[in-house]
């Protein structure tokens, strides 16, 4: 069986992160689009470069047109500018929808049945216009938002219990960043949940609400740090576990920002919600019982994101 093609659009921290990442799981080739010249070539030449001495076989190019990522199986989107300082949130949004038509209209030409998994902020919305502006099949084009959230939230609760990062698990709905909203009762050690642990004195609720409110500012802690950028790793690696999940037909069950058809009473949107990544790409959208806190942080999300569809249309009113 010839090897499954993999397009990365942006060439960035991210697209070199995850080309280097599904070298090393052998997943697929990998064909690296970026428009700035050069990138995408060094970047695939540094890595293939790499694949001796970690023993995978895999043909990595770089390019700057989109010829090059006909037939890709799988596309990953994170093309686009990041917000800088002075810049507003329609500025950043103005630029970043331009690069989803370009993108968009690049894969409807020479891709048409890849599964698409947008990374570009804000989330929500440009995975939303991507899908738009591409024509692709809802269920074929999904966010990248919900992993990462999880992975950063499972990541400090193991370290508050002193368990393994594999034994934790947890939920979190809506949209990425400040909004999402974590499911405590559904977030579990070894299947307990967080709640019976604060009962079992493991933790307390206010180091709870503090690791929640860790969680939401994520992305931000990481760019306070690193100055010059935003995160990378975490991203990556939470894009490739949904491209693996489709690639294999896994089945996996993985919070992601989906098209809504009705389910959580939404519909013509995008946001994170629990769905099964197989084949098929989002074979189901897992829709559970919303209760109090939940239902209200949930809704507070959903306005969040609708605000930014608004602010897209009408900027791009064509998205409506
Ligand atoms: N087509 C293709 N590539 C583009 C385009 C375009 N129209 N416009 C910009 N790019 C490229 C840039 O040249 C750059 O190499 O997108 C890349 C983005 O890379 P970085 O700036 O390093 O950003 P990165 O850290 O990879 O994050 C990408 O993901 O998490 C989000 O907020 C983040 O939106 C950002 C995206």
């Amino acid at each position: 069986m010839a090897r499954k093609k993999i397009a990365l659009v942006g060439a960035g921290q991210i697209g070199g992160t995850l080309a280097h990442l599904i070298g090393l799981k052998e997943l697929g080739d990998v064909v690296l689009f970026d428009i700035a010249e050069g990138v995408p070539q060094g970047k695939a030449l540094d890595l293939a470069e790499s694949s001796p001495v970690d023993g995978f076989d895999a043909k990595l190019t770089g390019t700057q047109t989109y010829e090059a990522i006909a037939g890709a199986d799988v596309v990953i989107v994170t093309a686009g500018v990041p917000r800088k300082p002075g810049m507003s949130r329609d500025d950043l949004l103005g630029i970043n929808l331009k690069v989803m038509e370009a993108v968009g209209k690049g894969i409807a030409e020479f891709a048409p049945d890849a599964f698409v998994i947008c990374i570009t902020n804000p989330l929500d919305a440009m995975v939303w216009a991507l899908q738009k502006f591409s024509q692709l099949p809802k269920q074929k084009v999904v966010g990248m938002a919900g992993v990462l959230d999880s992975s950063r939230f499972r990541y400090f609760l193991a370290e508050e219990f002193g368990v393994s990062v594999e034994d934790v698990t947890a939920f979190v709905l809506g949209g990425h960043g400040d909004t999402m909203v974590p499911l405590t009762r559904y977030s579990t050690v070894a299947g307990i949940p967080l709640p019976d642990l604060v009962k079992m004195g493991w933790t307390t609720q206010e180091k709870l609400d503090a690791i929640v409110q860790r969680t939401r500012d994520g992305g931000a802690e990481i760019v306070a740090l690193l100055k010059t950028g935003s995160a990378f790793y975490a991203p990556a690696a939470s894009a490739v576990a949904m491209a693996e999940s489709y690639l294999k037909d896994k089945k996996r069950v993985l919070p992601c920002a989906a098209a809504l058809e009705g389910q959580y009473g939404l519909s013509d949107m995008y946001v994170g919600v629990p769905i099964v990544i197989g084949a098929g790409g989002v074979e189901k959208v897992i829709e559970i019982e919303l209760e109090g806190e939940e239902k209200t942080g949930f809704e507070k999300s959903v306005g969040a994101v609708k605000g930014l569809m608004d602010a897209c249309a009408a900027i791009q009113p064509s998205l409506k």
